[in-house]
């Protein structure tokens, strides 16, 4: 892998975005490395949950990278925005372990779609968030026209998108678009605390909770149904065995993951 580095320790992969000079934009080589990064991880069972992050002190990232589509023709450009979400930003929503973004500067254009296709957000305080694409004369063609809709409500993702403005981390902690605003020095231990304590819950169970909630954003989809289904499929579990057996032993469980 040329464009990311991936770490893993304690049940936690850390997967670090590495172009620092292009601050971490999001080139062809990139994306198709972060879709066999994320597949790998996703079949390792000694991970439990993912942290996405930017290399250097300055971007997440700051966008999908112009140079490569500033000559594109429609159908390139269609082309470009359906292999993105085949093979990032809707892979990474629905990858059923939990991914984590730790924003640490801009994540702009594609950079903030990425952290939007995460499960949830934490960001440094120096963060600066944003969908640019109007100033370049294109939309947010990686899910930011749905996603930022869907986080922050309609008329914020409206006014963030026409006007191409940023916002600073206090405010998208104000939106909801992250849950933590911490210092860049802290941000990626505070981010692993938030993992570690995920890591030691059913990861089976949380699987299923992941398809359950984003259920709700898939049209022609009742996410109560899919509840229904994921909870009743649970109690098959060996994790459900152990939970209940733990907690009725007044012990602490511990998890297979099946
Ligand atoms: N695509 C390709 N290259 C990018 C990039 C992107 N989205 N964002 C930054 N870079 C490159 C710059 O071209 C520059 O490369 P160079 O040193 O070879 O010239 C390098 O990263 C550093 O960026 P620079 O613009 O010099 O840093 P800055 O601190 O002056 O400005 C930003 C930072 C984020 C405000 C500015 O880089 C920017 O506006 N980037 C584009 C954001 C954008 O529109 N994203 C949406 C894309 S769809």
């Amino acid at each position: 892998m040329e464009n990311i580095l991936i770490e893993k320790q304690d049940n936690i992969a850390i997967v670090t975005i590495n172009r620092p000079t292009k601050l971490n934009a999001l080139n062809k080589a990139t994306i198709q490395e972060l879709h066999e990064g994320f597949k790998t991880l996703n079949e390792d069972k000694s991970v439990k949950v993912i942290i996405i992050t930017g290399s250097g002190e300055k971007a997440f990232v700051a966008g999908a990278d112009i140079s490569e589509f500033a000559d594109f023709s429609v159908e390139n450009g269609g082309k470009l925005a359906a292999e993105g979400h085949a093979l990032l930003f809707d892979y990474v929503q629905n990858l059923n372990k939990p991914v984590i973004a730790a924003v640490n500067g801009f994540a702009l254009g594609g950079g903030l779609e990425l952290a939007m296709s995460c499960h949830f957000r934490t960001a440094s305080n120096n963060a600066k968030m944003g969908l640019p694409e109007v100033t370049l004369g294109v939309i947010p063609g990686y899910g930011g026209t749905q996603r930022l809709a869907q986080l922050v409500g309609k008329g914020r993702a409206m006014e963030m998108i026409m006007t191409a403005g940023m916002v600073d981390a206090a405010t998208a902690l104000s939106y909801g678009l992250v849950n933590h605003v911490v210092s860049q020095e802290e941000l990626l231990d505070f981010t692993k605390g938030i993992a570690s304590k995920i890591v030691r819950n059913s990861s089976v169970a949380i699987s299923k909770a992941i398809e359950a909630v984003n259920a709700n954003y898939i049209d022609g989809i009742n996410g109560f149904e899919v509840e229904i289904k994921n909870f009743g499929a649970c109690f098959g579990t060996e994790d459900f065995k152990e939970g209940t057996t733990a907690f009725l032993e007044k012990r602490k469980a511990v998890f297979p993951g099946k």
